[in-house]
């Protein structure tokens, strides 16, 4: 016959796990959860930090962006003080090539600033302008001289490659 003591049930303080202090157990969790939960957060603030200055720039218009690099003209087509006409980046977006010496190119998207009214080069006068309220810009920097319109051009930069001139990138305007 099986003893007494085999047949009974332990008491609570017999089992395995009395001495486990389950308080400091639970404060260790706890603080451990905490701390993962800080380094994670620490993580993702320092890994999202460049994307957020990069999205900040977007955002205030102040990066530059490269595209496709895109052929406007042959060199010896476009002479001394002419313009050309093109489209950059999209082929909805108007701009336009000045050749302003041998080796100088300044370009822009050439939408106004104030209404989006197309703007000019007009050579005999050295100036671009808008006809619709007499604005003007400076050819080599884009930058408002007359009339409402209060922000540059965008400029495009291009480069000189094999006789051709290209449109790089849409440099956007500086606050
Ligand atoms: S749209 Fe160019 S000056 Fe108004």
């Amino acid at each position: 016959m099986p003893s007494d003591k085999n047949n009974k049930i332990p008491f609570n303080e017999d089992n395995y796990t009395h001495n486990i202090e389950r308080n400091n157990e639970r404060k260790l969790d706890r603080r451990g959860f905490m701390k993962t939960l800080v380094g994670a957060a620490g993580v993702f603030a320092i890994s999202s930090l460049p994307w957020g200055a990069v999205a900040a720039k977007e955002l205030m218009g102040l990066g530059e962006k490269e595209y496709p690099h895109k052929k406007i003209t042959d060199v010896s087509k476009l002479a001394i003080g002419d313009a050309k006409n093109f489209k950059f980046p999209g082929d909805h977006d108007d701009a336009i090539l000045i050749r302003l010496s041998e080796k100088k190119y300044v370009a822009y998207q050439n939408a106004c600033t104030h209404l989006r009214c197309p703007v000019f080069w007009v050579k005999e006068e050295g100036e671009m302008i808008c006809p619709c309220h007499h604005g003007k810009f400076d050819v080599e920097t884009g930058v408002p001289t007359a009339g409402p319109p209060r922000r540059p051009l965008p400029e495009i930069q291009v480069k000189v490659e094999n006789g051709a001139v290209y449109a790089v990138r849409v440099k956007r305007y500086e606050v």
